[in-house]
């Protein structure tokens, strides 16, 4: 009588499997290395959510390709064999499990990404209203998270803005500085509105509640702050916003993420954070260069000016000329 052959037992190789696909999802879910430096208070929040899927991605795809070729290999054509393959109609149980499992995790990530945007600032109700109209900033804050949930914040000419706003931890508390953000083909004008300071680049300070209150002259542009991990449009007749704090100095990308013409891949500058000392030194330098033009820019209608009426006066700033910035090709050095 032969012996029956030995074999490790079916279980322990599952789960010997099952513990190395998890340890390596786990691992390269957190050092994938994907992003950019993180330099704002946002931007673990996204990154976190952006590294559970990574895990569950990684466990996926282990899976779905190493069953492949488990059964490229196992179940090949041998030599000599002509008969037919096992018919097999269906296995309900194991449909139901692979449906299920799917489920879970979609519903799971949505509810996490929600609560992701809500940390972020993204039902800023609070924050926009408290920030014009303190009456209705608390009708607004004793609402329950459900109802808060129109995307748009309110401003105090009743225009709704899209964006990212106040975090629940800001709350009523108005940002520390306000930039106003423009949009035009092809460049990002950013305006300090109470120090007079007109600027081709956003300058602020480390640890700072910074607001942007973003709007386009022409098209639809994008304002995005990859090492941020925030972006969002600039639309034209509609006010957006993004709210952040900056965590550590230095420079990094402004990129348009819109497609918004010709140029649009040319549409870049830079955000320096500060720290506080150098970027009260910065404003100081700025006004004193800016400070004569500032009646000007406030009495300007911008709707009664062609663009390169409207632009000129910053061109001159900016250290360009209003011929070059009509068909602006910004290159950086
Ligand atoms: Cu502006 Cu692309």
């Amino acid at each position: 009588m032969a012996k029956e052959k030995e074999t490790v037992p079916s279980s322990l190789i599952t789960l010997t499997i099952g513990l190395a696909v998890a340890g390596i999802s786990l691992w390269y879910g957190q050092n994938n290395g994907l992003f950019p430096e993180q330099v704002s208070e946002q931007a673990p929040l996204v990154d976190n959510l952006f590294n559970l899927m990574t895990i569950i991605g990684t466990a996926l795809f282990l899976i779905v390709e190493g069953a492949i070729i488990f059964a490229v290999v196992k179940f090949r054509h041998r030599e000599g064999d002509e008969t037919d393959a096992t018919y097999v109609e269906g296995n309900l149980p194991l449909e139901i499990f692979w449906t299920a499992i799917p489920t879970f995790i979609v519903i799971g990530l949505g509810i996490y990404s929600v609560q992701v945007y809500n940390e972020m600032g993204g039902f800023d109700t609070v924050g926009q209203v408290a920030h014009h109209h303190q009456g209705q900033a608390v009708e607004v804050a004793n609402m329950p998270l459900g109802r808060m949930n129109s995307l748009l914040a309110v401003d105090a000419e009743g225009n709704s803005q899209y964006g990212i706003g106040a975090t629940p931890v800001e709350g009523l508390q108005p940002p520390d500085l306000s930039v106003d953000v423009m949009g035009v083909q092809y460049a990002w004008i950013f305006n300090y509105p109470n120090m007079g300071i007109v600027s081709g680049e956003l300058h602020v300070p480390v640890g700072t509640d910074v607001q942007l209150n973003i709007a386009a002259q022409d098209v639809i542009h994008s304002l995005w702050l990859p090492d941020f991990r925030i972006k969002q449009d600039a639309i034209p007749g509609q006010k957006s916003q993004l709210r952040f704090v900056a965590t550590k100095t230095g420079s990094y990308a402004i990129v348009c993420a819109e497609l918004c013409g010709a140029y649009h891949g040319s549409m870049r500058t830079q955000i320096v954070v500060h720290d506080p000392e150098e970027f009260t030194s910065w404003v100081e330098e700025n006004q004193i260069a800016q400070n004569p033009d500032l009646e000007q820019t406030i009495a300007v209608n911008s709707r009664e000016l062609s663009d390169r009426e409207f632009m000129s006066p910053y061109a001159e700033r900016l250290g360009i000329d209003a011929d070059s910035l009509a068909h602006l090709a910004h290159h950086e050095g």
